[in-house]
């Protein structure tokens, strides 16, 4: 199952809006076939893993088992349901990483092949496997994508300066940080910061240090005080600016909200997962951090830590209780990471 997840692994940020998954077929203790799920549309895992047996190895099929980090398919999709594709080629026995939580699938792929006469054992390394697919699980069982708060801090917990009532950029983490940060960029279908940072550090918020996708812009700038020639305009997908509704300012890229209301974060939230995107990636600064974090709109915290002193500046937000899941050293700085309680 292990194996299953690194191969699914393989197409990471690539599968949206499917899940990513991985398949290994093993004979007499011997790997004879595996495959993972490249891209939405393109055939699952477990076509693909069936396809990798060598001819010579073939016969084996219906003596093997077949490892699947998630539930096989029972539906006809882009492709005809995988369950179907197990059951013709009558695998001995399907091990399942964890089940399916798509309403056209949930449990049934598994009755399926069950009913077919073919043993299923379901749960093996059942968190790791759903950890893989935190973002496509959190869509079908939350209704919302999964949230990444992520931010750099000095030593003596500072995220930037201020020069006046102006906040200014400074640069806290380094180079093999930003490929790291870049690469969670290409993970992440959606981005998201406050109108200040947008206005001191004039971003582009795209995926540069990393090949790979860049996520779709979200700016919370209630006073439309986003300035119209920042870096942002040039994406390829103009970005989203979450306006007060009071302003009375319109437009195709800007939504409505009412930022007098304690639920206006779950607004944006929603508004973010109407257009089917998974997750989202809180990049800053520190009042917009704040304030997901006090809604309790987050899954998880990363922040990299560095060993420099500012003495003075923007406070970095205050960490909720949390599960630590890693502390590692990665460039200049520390970079921890925390998974809501
Ligand atoms: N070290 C890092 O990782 C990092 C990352 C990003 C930014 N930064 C730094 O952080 C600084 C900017 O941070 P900041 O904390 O001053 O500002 P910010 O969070 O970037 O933006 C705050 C502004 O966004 C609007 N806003 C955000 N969330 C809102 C909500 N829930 N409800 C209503 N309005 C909301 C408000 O705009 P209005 O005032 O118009 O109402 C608010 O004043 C810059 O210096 C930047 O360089 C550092």
């Amino acid at each position: 199952m292990r194996r299953c997840i690194s191969l699914a692994l393989n197409a990471e940020g690539r599968t949206y809006p499917n899940p990513m998954v991985g398949a290994v077929i093993v004979y007499n203790d011997r790997i004879i076939g595996e495959g993972w799920h490249h891209k939405a549309g393109q055939p699952h895992a477990e076509v693909n893993a069936v396809n990798s047996v060598l001819i010579p190895d073939r016969k084996f099929l219906p003596a093997s088992t077949i490892y699947v980090s998630l539930e096989p398919c029972a539906h006809y999709g882009k492709t005809p349901p995988c369950a179907e594709l197990i059951i013709r080629t009558h695998f001995r026995r399907v091990v399942v990483g964890c089940k399916d939580s798509f309403k056209e699938v949930s449990g049934k792929g598994i009755d399926m092949i069950r009913r077919a006469g073919i043993e299923v054992k379901v749960s093996v390394l059942e968190e790791q496997c759903r950890h893989l697919n935190r973002r496509f699980f959190a869509m079908q069982e939350l209704a919302r994508p999964y949230i990444t708060l992520k931010w750099a801090e000095t030593a003596d917990g500072f995220i930037g300066m201020r020069v006046g009532d102006d906040p200014v950029p400074v640069n806290i983490s380094d180079s093999v940080c930003r490929s790291f940060a870049h690469h969670l960029r290409h993970t992440e279908q959606a981005i998201l910061v406050g109108v200040s940072t947008v206005v001191a550090d004039n971003p582009s918020l795209n995926t540069r240090y990393w090949t790979g996708n860049s996520p779709r812009i979200f700016v919370i700038d209630p006073h439309s005080r986003c300035p119209q020639n920042a870096k942002i305009f040039f994406a390829s997908i103009p970005p989203t600016l979450f306006v007060d509704k009071s302003t009375k300012t319109s437009g195709t890229d800007k939504v409505p909200i009412d930022f007098s209301s304690p639920d206006s974060l779950s607004e944006v939230v929603k508004h973010i997962a109407s257009l089917g995107l998974q997750s989202v990636l809180v990049e800053g600064g520190a009042f917009t951090l704040s304030r997901f974090i006090e809604a309790g709109l987050y899954d998880e915290i990363h922040v990299f830590k560095s060993a420099e002193l500012l003495g003075d500046g923007i406070k970095a937000p205050t960490i909720p209780h949390a599960t630590l899941l890693s502390d590692e050293r990665v460039g200049n700085c520390r970079l921890m990471k925390w998974k809501k309680l």
